[in-house]
């Protein structure tokens, strides 16, 4: 395939890049570089991508020449945008409508009538659900975001379903549950855990810490992207792509404490605005569409992250 990675130098599309490589396809990757978080570990990625090459695009989604970058591409996998849940009120919110919205729109509107584009995958998210009306939520639940955020990721999946309905433009969405893993960004909770029992420090809870989350590993969400790209699918189709681990980050915390086999030092702050109490993804619908389901368990996933945060694992 010939393949292009929006968002490629992030921490889902270094590991999506770099297991599309290694099966030999062809991969542009195509990123802004935003400092949302440090760039320089986007640079690194950047580089080591690079190497195994992909060919890097430093580029913007609302600036760059999106026919050229287009030409010839079989299947676009679309993670660039401005993540963070938290993150996501006051002046902050103009980073998230240009790049989760904006963005996404000027992609589909080049996607339109090419003849080569076989599929588009959108890197949506459970923060679409906010405090779901039941559990496992499935993709037919009412979507009602907690946070900024969640709103600019269900508007782009909006624009993903107009675009297939419109112009038969062969969109499918994948609603990520927390992705972690060796790589994850550094605001997320498991690098910041895995971070402090490999070289100490305290960690903060945000709230009481009973909230709850569907983990979901960074490898078994690359394998739903490739799943997406090659399966039969509707376009405008939206899937869950969920772990499969229902935990409380207060578990999560002795998880990490009994993998490292230290005692971690926590502080518990005031919850924070946008933080949903629950996320779980009723998965029957990928599974049967597309044959997905969690491999890695949720201790067998922490082990490894905490081995990447020591230093002994590379972070990919
Ligand atoms: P990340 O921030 O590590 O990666 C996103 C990348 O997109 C960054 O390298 C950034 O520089 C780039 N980017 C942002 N705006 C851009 C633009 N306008 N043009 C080109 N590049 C741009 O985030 P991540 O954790 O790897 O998440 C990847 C995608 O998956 C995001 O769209 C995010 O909303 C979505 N998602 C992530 C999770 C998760 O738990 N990590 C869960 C649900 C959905
Ligand atoms: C994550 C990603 O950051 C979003 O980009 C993504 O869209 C979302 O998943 C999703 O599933 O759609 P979040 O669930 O908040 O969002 O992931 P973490 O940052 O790993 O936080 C998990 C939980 O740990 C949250 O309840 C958070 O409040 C808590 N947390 C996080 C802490 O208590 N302390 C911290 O230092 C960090």
């Amino acid at each position: 395939m010939r393949t292009l990675v929006t968002g490629a130098a992030g921490f889902v599309g270094t590991h999506l890049s770099t297991r599309l490589r290694s099966e030999g396809h062809e991969v542009t990757g195509l990123d802004s570089f935003t400092d949302y978080y440090d760039v320089m570990l986007k640079r690194k990625n950047a580089e080591r991508l690079t190497v195994a090459g992909v060919q890097m695009i430093e580029g913007d989604l609302n600036v760059v020449d999106l026919d050229a970058v287009l030409d010839g591409i079989d299947v676009v996998f679309h993670l660039a945008g401005q993540p963070g849940v938290r993150s996501s009120w006051g002046t902050e919110f103009s980073a998230y409508t240009y790049n989760n919205i904006s963005a996404t729109q000027r992609l589909l509107e080049a996607s339109r009538g090419r003849q080569s584009l076989r599929r588009l995958v959108y890197a949506s998210s459970s923060s679409v659900y906010g405090n779901a009306e039941r559990y496992p939520t499935s993709e037919t639940a009412r979507p009602q975001p907690l946070s900024p955020y969640g709103v600019t990721k269900l508007s782009a999946e909006h624009l993903c379903c107009l675009y297939a309905a419109s112009f038969d433009v062969p969109t499918v969405s994948l609603r990520y549950f927390t992705v972690y893993g060796p790589g994850q960004r550094p605001d997320m909770a498991f690098t910041r855990f895995a971070k402090a029992a490999a070289n100490g420090g305290e960690i903060v809870i945000y709230g009481s810490g009973e909230q709850v989350r569907d983990f979901t590993y960074v490898s078994d969400v690359v394998e739903a992207n490739l799943l997406a790209a090659a399966g039969e699918v509707d376009p405008g189709s939206v899937l869950n792509v969920a772990g499969g681990s229902h935990v409380s980050v207060n578990e999560v915390i002795r998880i990490f404490e009994e993998v490292s086999g230290s005692s971690l030092s926590v502080k518990h702050v005031d919850a924070i605005a946008g933080d949903v109490r629950q996320t779980g993804g009723d998965t029957s619908a990928i599974r049967s569409t597309l044959g997905w389901e969690a491999t890695v368990t949720l201790r067998e996933g922490i082990a490894n992250q905490f081995r990447w945060a020591q230093g002994l694992a590379k972070s990919l």
